[in-house]
């Protein structure tokens, strides 16, 4: 048989070793009702589970109603959310992959409506609709309100809120959890000067723009194990001139490895603002900032964007541009795509039991 591509060799993250380097990544459905899981969710994430990927992520969930992009987004903040999150994770461990979750705020790009019914703003005196709150009132878009500005008592607040999210992730059975840190969201408000302009401990350089970021991973990790992994998500530029940008990406991903307790950077970019202009989007356009921070940062990453092509995953990892690879639209596509991608190298695959005798 072939040597095994590093991509489909094991790899370990404190305690935890996932079965291949294929992540789903994080993708939000506008499915739930009151931020519980639907059988839509279980059967998402079960197809990506049993179709072979190494680690399958959540999609982004909230830590409150307020934290939500949409009245139908996944959240975590009561007993009922946990008692699913629960059945999620058994049917993921069940598929063979290790359960991951996306820890989220969306501040001043929450109250939207879900993309099929126009991907447009809720006014906040609207059904399904509120106020988003931000680091400064400046509005992601001209035709919103300005958000409201969140007082350093209320980014408190926020910051429990993440930790309790987090507990009840660790006692729900998660393996990893992910900060959600990226595509404009509330972090990433905090990390960029285009919709930073705070003069208070929480704005100005960059210290001071990632003290949320530092505050929330504080209180997370002091509620998730250990031995247990922290990823997180980072928009690694704005794609605008003046805002935040590779350079910054790498001083931060410096800290954050420096801390000893964060052992991935999921390295996407963009969502900070409209205004945003990608030179070039093709397979794998945003690997290099995954090849950056891990050379200059010294610490892990996953790349993620556009990687459809089993060749240009395998190649991503065995070139050592990134630890793992992130995959959301072709596992949209096909499930089933870590193990046509496994039967592409002519590797023997992890199959559920009820799959094994009819695929392999
Ligand atoms: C339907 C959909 C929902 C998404 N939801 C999230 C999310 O909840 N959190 C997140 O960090 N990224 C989210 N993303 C971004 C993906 O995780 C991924 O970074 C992006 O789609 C690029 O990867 P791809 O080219 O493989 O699709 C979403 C993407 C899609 C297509």
């Amino acid at each position: 048989m072939a040597r095994i591509p590093k991509l489909f060799q094991p790899v370990s993250f404190r305690s935890v070793e996932a079965r291949n380097r294929i992540v789903v990544s994080p993708m939000c459905q506008y499915s739930a009702i009151d931020g519980l899981g639907q059988d839509w969710h279980i059967q998402n994430l079960g197809a990506k589970a049993m179709g072979g990927a190494g680690i399958v992520f959540t999609e982004a969930t909230h830590v409150s109603p307020a934290a939500r992009i949409t009245a139908h987004c996944l959240g975590l903040w009561n007993d009922g959310h946990e008692a699913f999150m629960k059945r999620l994770v058994a049917l993921i461990e069940y598929g063979g992959a290790v359960p991951a979750i996306q820890i989220a705020h969306a501040g001043r790009k929450a109250s939207q409506t879900q993309p099929w019914k126009g991907d447009g703003f809720v006014a906040p005196d609207a059904a399904d609709g509120w106020l988003p709150v931000a680091p400064s009132p400046l509005p992601f878009a001209p035709d919103r309100p300005a958000p409201h500005e969140l007082t350093a008592g209320e980014i408190a607040a926020i910051v429990g809120d993440f930790a309790a999210t987090t507990a009840r992730a660790r006692r729900a059975g998660f393996r990893i959890v992910e900060l959600h840190a990226a595509h404009g969201y509330l972090l990433h408000q905090f990390l960029s000067p285009v919709s930073n302009h705070r003069t208070d401990a929480y704005g100005g350089d960059l210290a001071n723009r990632a003290r949320i970021v530092m505050e929330a991973i504080d209180a997370m990790r002091a509620e998730w194990p250990d031995d247990l992994p922290f990823f997180v998500r980072l928009s690694c530029t704005d794609w605008i001139e003046g805002g935040f940008d590779a350079d910054q990406a790498v001083t931060l991903c410096r800290w954050l490895a420096a801390r000893g307790d964060v052992d991935l950077i999921d390295s996407s970019t963009g969502g900070i603002s409209p205004q945003q202009r990608i030179p070039s989007i093709h397979p794998g356009y945003q690997v290099p900032f995954a090849e950056r921070i891990r050379r200059e940062a010294g610490i892990a990453t996953g790349a993620v964007g556009m990687i459809r092509e089993p060749e240009l995953a395998a190649e991503i990892v065995a070139n050592e541009r990134a630890d793992l690879v992130f995959l959301a639209r072709a596992l949209l596509a096909d499930p089933a795509w870590p193990i046509r991608a496994a039967q592409h190298f002519g590797l023997p695959v992890d199959l559920v039991p009820q799959y094994q005798r009819a695929l392999v």
